[in-house]
C-alpha cells in the first residue's frame, strides 16, 4: 500500500467534509486490489447520532460501486494535533470488508503516520459465516 499516496487522497477528501458541529475534518481513502481509490469524508447531521464518519461513506461509495474486496485504507484527520484512529463503529462495518491483514493508516499530517492493521484495531472479530450468500 501506497501510504503517503493515499493520505494524500484522504486529506483531500477532508476538504469536503461537513463539519460544522464539531469543526474536525475526516477524510479516508480505501484501496482496492486493482488499484482504484475510493475516498470519502464526515458528514454530520444535527440530530448527532446520525453523523457518518470518513470511513464508513468511503466504504458505502466503494460497495455502492459494486466492489467488495479492498486491500487497505487511510485515514487523513487534519484538525487533530496527533493520529486519530477509526470509531468503534467504523472498525466494526470495515470489518465487513476488510480482512485482519489488511493494513490501516492514519495520521493528521502527512509525516506522523501510524500503519497498524484492521486485526490490530478489531481482534476477536468473529461471525463472518453468517453472510450465508453474496447478496
Ligand atoms: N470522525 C470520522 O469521520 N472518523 C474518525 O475516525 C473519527 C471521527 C468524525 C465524526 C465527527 O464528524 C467528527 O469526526 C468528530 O468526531
Amino acid at each position: 500500500m501506497d501510504t503517503k499516496r493515499l493520505f494524500a487522497l484522504a486529506l483531500e477528501a477532508a476538504n469536503a467534509s461537513y463539519s460544522p458541529y464539531s469543526r474536525f475534518r475526516v477524510g479516508a481513502a480505501l484501496l482496492c486490489p486493482d488499484g482504484t481509490v475510493f475516498t470519502g469524508t464526515n458528514v454530520e447531521n444535527r440530530s448527532f447520532g446520525l453523523t457518518v464518519c470518513a470511513e464508513r461513506s468511503a466504504l458505502l461509495a466503494a460497495v455502492s460501486a459494486g466492489r467488495r474486496e479492498f486491500s487497505g485504507i487511510v485515514i487523513a484527520t487534519p484538525d487533530a494535533s496527533y493520529p486519530v484512529s477509526p470509531c468503534g463503529a467504523c472498525r466494526q462495518v470495515l470489518s465487513e470488508f476488510l480482512s485482519a491483514e489488511a493494513p490501516v493508516a492514519f495520521g493528521a499530517t502527512a509525516d506522523d503516520i501510524v500503519e497498524t492493521s484492521m486485526g490490530a484495531l478489531f481482534p476477536h472479530d468473529a461471525l463472518h459465516e453468517l453472510a450465508a450468500n453474496q447478496r
